[in-house]
């Protein structure tokens, strides 16, 4: 057996059980690129710090771009034995140029450069789900302007509550995910500072240049104490915050289409190829993507507790326990990325059944909120004409019929205060169309606020 890179003090190697058990080369090999990038930024700090030699450095350099080759091109070897991706790389990188290399990790320990590795890898990955979530927001507004006068029923405790324009709901959907984007921004910020340099807790007695090696990652600055460096995975539970977060607006929107799908609503047909079938009933189409967009929700969710409570018993500063953070952190970004990804093509291969939709709107009695506001403009105190449609819509009941077809003896009968002029509030679409509020669903609104996301997201 080779002996470890940490051997010195060992008089025999660690069991197979312990070696299996420690290791992380099976997941943490994905940090590679970070990995390497922060080796190759240190080895060329401590040249420019007259710690190494500048040949020593090319040395190095040359070796790291020749493993990072190798890696790319699925020729390097990971091996378990050597524990994690930073002794894998290390260890290959003596193999191949021999002493030089052993220089390499002066005034560094794992512990700074797991955490730059990781603080690289969610920098990376916040402009990758950034990526997507404007993509998804173009589905959105896309489809929004396929349906700009589509009037659909607007619920609360999923009741029957007020006509609303569908690219109104479409849009809602979009200032979410602007909020997601927001807080995975606000998160790289954080994100953004360079522990590198910190060594194992104390930082080092030799004469390094912190502030160059943060500047070479293009990070905002070095992370100004040397334990909370090694120490913290705040970033870590920030960013799989904000990704939780972000999981369950997709999860809601996921349960909204699944229900849009169903027989019972038939509000919306995705394509064949956004659907899956049933190994048993011929007949079935299924909204799987979105059940499964609201399913992974969990996982993401769960990656957040689980490095969570990971974190919540450590005392200040490295604890082996962190190594744990890499699972769920790369899972939680699998997911939404997927999530994000499935979401976009299903908005891009659905369509809403107009028809069906239209059809359904007389139920529900829609227009009862904006009879009340007909009675307000009237003079009447909105608790009474709540009172009143309230009388009008319990007379609807009983006669089976709509508010639009009460008849205007009808409506005296329940208040002498209604006129003519009240069918020009009855119905759906004049009920859509007495909205003027900013931020309603009147359509002037919403065809406002519609071009203005088609600007802001760059659409023609
Ligand atoms: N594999 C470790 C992790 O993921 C790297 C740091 C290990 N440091 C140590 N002193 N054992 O956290």
């Amino acid at each position: 057996k080779e002996s470890k890179l940490w051997g010195g003090r060992f008089e025999e190697g660690v069991t197979d059980a312990v070696e299996r058990f420690t290791e992380s080369i099976s997941y943490d090999w994905q940090l590679y690129k970070y990995d390497i990038m922060g080796s190759k930024a240190h080895a060329s700090m401590l040249a420019a710090q007259g710690l190494i030699t500048t040949g020593d450095r090319d040395i190095i350099l040359e070796g790291l771009d020749q493993i990072e080759k190798q890696i790319q091109d699925g020729k390097f070897e990971w091996r378990k034995d050597r524990e994690d991706v930073h002794m894998n790389i290390e260890a290959a990188l003596i193999e191949r140029v021999g002493e030089p290399a052993k220089k390499l990790h002066t005034a560094r320990s794992r512990n700074d450069q797991i955490v730059t590795d990781l603080r690289l890898w969610c920098r990376d990955a916040i402009d990758k789900i950034l990526i997507r979530i404007k993509q998804f927001q173009v589905s959105l507004v896309l489809l929004a302007s396929k349906y700009v006068d589509l009037i659909v029923p607007g619920y609360t405790h999923l009741q029957r509550a007020q006509p609303v324009l569908l690219p109104h709901l479409l849009l809602s959907y979009v200032e979410q995910l602007e909020r997601d984007a927001g807080r995975l921004i606000d998160c790289r910020e954080r994100v953004n500072f360079c522990p590198l340099g910190a060594c194992a807790l104390a930082g080092t007695g030799l004469p390094i240049d912190r502030f160059k090696t943060a500047k070479d990652l293009n990070f905002t600055a070095p992370m100004k104490n040397s334990i909370d460096a090694v120490s913290d995975r705040d970033f870590v539970l920030e960013f799989l915050a904000a990704n939780s977060i972000a999981a369950v607006h997709l999860s809601r929107i996921g349960e909204e289409w699944v229900l849009w799908a169903s027989e019972e609503f038939g509000f919306l047909t995705p394509s064949d190829s956004v659907s899956t079938g049933s190994s048993i009933m011929p007949q079935k189409k299924n909204p799987d993507p979105m059940e499964l967009v609201r399913g992974k929700s969990a996982r993401v969710i769960g990656d957040l507790m689980t490095v969570l409570v990971l974190c919540k018993g450590l005392p200040q500063a490295y604890n082996r326990d962190l190594q744990e953070d890499k699972e769920p952190l790369f899972d939680s970004v699998k997911a939404i990325l997927g999530m994000l990804e499935v979401c976009s093509e299903f908005a891009q291969n659905i369509s809403f059944n107009s028809k069906r939709i239209q059809s359904s709107l007389p139920a529900g009695y829609l227009d009862a909120t904006t009879l009340a506001d007909y009675l307000v403009k009237k003079g009447v105190p909105f608790r009474t004409s709540h009172e009143i449609v309230g009388r009008c819509v319990a007379l609807c009941v009983s006669k089976n019929c709509q508010l639009t077809e009460l008849e205007m003896n009808d409506l005296k009968a329940v208040h002498p205060v209604f006129e003519r002029d009240v069918y020009a509030y009855l119905g759906v679409e004049n009920a859509v169309n007495k909205f003027i509020s900013y931020g309603s669903t009147g359509s002037e609104q919403v065809k406002k606020q519609l071009e203005d996301w088609r600007v802001q997201l760059g659409i023609n």
